[in-house]
């Protein structure tokens, strides 16, 4: 029964965290069995040293962009065409995507993120290595194949039968099968996925309470082309809600171009959102209305969808969830909360991580920031946000379990 002396910061709700000083954190089962000031038991770690926070949970992003961060931005879909779907491909390569796979998990565990909600490359072998990666370094995560059969590249265009049933093997496979990972069905987004395999995706996820992440409204070329494709359909967001794609457990990438009408959509099916502001201003996308959003009561956390997003980083994350907003000031509680206790929610999972609270898996990062410099609570979040890139993750936990240290 583990016993670690440390700081405790965790996010409470929206507007609220706590911040504690030389606390006894200790871990029984995989969970946190309790956060005291004081303990009974004579060994204990010592990491006084140490800020202890929950995981990140980062809600959307491309394992298979991992090699392409940064690379020649463009409009969505040019960048689309002449980046991802080339490196998307390089994927059938089994070697390659253990590599890439790899690399991407131990970069993920370096950002202190231990919760993941990940695209894998459309080849099923691609999404097998992913799973069989993510179980071997004890990784929490959710992640699905792309699926695309139409308008695609040749060498990623599916037929639609077998992207649907690969899919659904993937997900008989792996889904709960351990403790830590989910399957997630991963329609690339409307213009690359017939109307026939969005309802098929949408019965079986319905049937068998399985969650469903696509992109929505990122850029105003991708929402002219949804329109050329659906003449019939009034907006993007008909189009998935048509097809019986929306719902409280599907997470839209973006949404950023949306209708008031388009927002009540998503507010009525209970849709959740995954915020990604770093790709949003690499592509030149557009701003996310976080004020409308929030306004709507539509449940949004943030995200990095690496490749078009930079960086694993979730800290950094947090810092451009505010600096991209010009008329909304993102308070560090909510940055915070985006970053960890709203991703939980968003999955259904907040009484089971995104903060460090008893009875959570004991899902924690320890950063190399001693807080004996910091008067108050207040003043450590806005340095760990603002001065993120000086602050190294010294170790990360996962259900008890230490998978990084540095
Ligand atoms: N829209 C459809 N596919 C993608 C993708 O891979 N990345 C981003 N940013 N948007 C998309
Ligand atoms: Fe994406």
């Amino acid at each position: 029964m583990p016993v670690i002396k440390t700081n405790v910061l965790t996010p409470l709700n929206e507007n609220k965290f706590m911040f504690l000083r030389n606390v006894f954190i200790t871990i029984r089962n995989k969970r946190i069995s309790s956060v005291e000031t004081s303990t009974a038991i004579h060994s204990f770690r010592d990491w006084t040293h140490l800020l202890c926070l929950p995981g990140f949970i980062d809600t959307h992003v491309h394992l298979s962009q991992y090699y392409i961060r940064g690379r020649n931005g463009n409009d969505l879909l040019k960048w689309l065409q002449e980046n991802v779907f080339v490196e998307e491909a390089r994927s059938r390569d089994q070697d390659y995507a253990r590599k890439l796979s790899h690399l991407f998990f131990d970069a993920l565990l370096q950002a202190g993120t231990t919760t993941s909600v990940i695209y894998t490359a459309p080849q099923s072998t691609a999404c097998e290595i992913a799973f069989e990666t993510a179980r071997e370094l004890g990784v929490r995560a959710m992640i699905g194949k792309t699926m695309m059969d139409t308008n695609s590249p040749a060498d990623l265009l599916e037929n639609s039968d077998q992207s649907f049933q690969e899919s659904v093997a993937l997900f008989q496979r792996w889904h709960q099968k351990t403790d830590l990972l989910e399957y997630i069905f991963s329609p690339r987004f409307a213009p690359v996925c017939t109307p026939k395999l969005m309802q098929r995706i949408a019965d079986f996820t319905r049937a068998n309470n399985a969650f469903i992440q696509t992109h929505l409204a990122e850029n105003t070329d991708e929402i002219s082309l949804v329109k050329s494709l659906f003449p019939d359909v009034g907006s993007y967001t008909e189009v998935y809600h048509k097809s019986g794609l929306l719902g409280p457990r599907t997470i839209l990438g973006h949404a950023i171009h949306l209708s008031e009408k388009e927002i009540a959509l998503l507010a009525e099916t209970e849709s959740k959102i995954a915020h990604c502001p770093d790709s949003n201003f690499f592509l030149k996308s557009g701003s996310f209305s976080l004020a409308s959003i929030k306004k709507a009561g539509i449940d949004f956390a943030l995200a990095t969808d690496v490749g078009a997003g930079t960086t694993l980083s979730m800290l950094e994350m947090m810092k451009l969830c505010n600096y991209r907003q010009s008329d909304y000031r993102v308070k560090p509680a909510e940055a915070f909360y985006y970053a960890t206790l709203a991703g939980a929610r968003i999955l259904g999972k907040e009484l089971e991580i995104g903060s460090v609270t008893a009875g959570k898996f004991a899902d924690l990062i320890f950063l190399d920031l001693n807080p004996d410099n910091f008067a108050n609570g207040e003043d450590l979040l806005s340095h760990i946000i603002y001065l993120n890139r000086e602050i190294k993750v010294k170790s990360v936990m996962i259900a008890g379990s230490t998978v990084f240290s540095a």
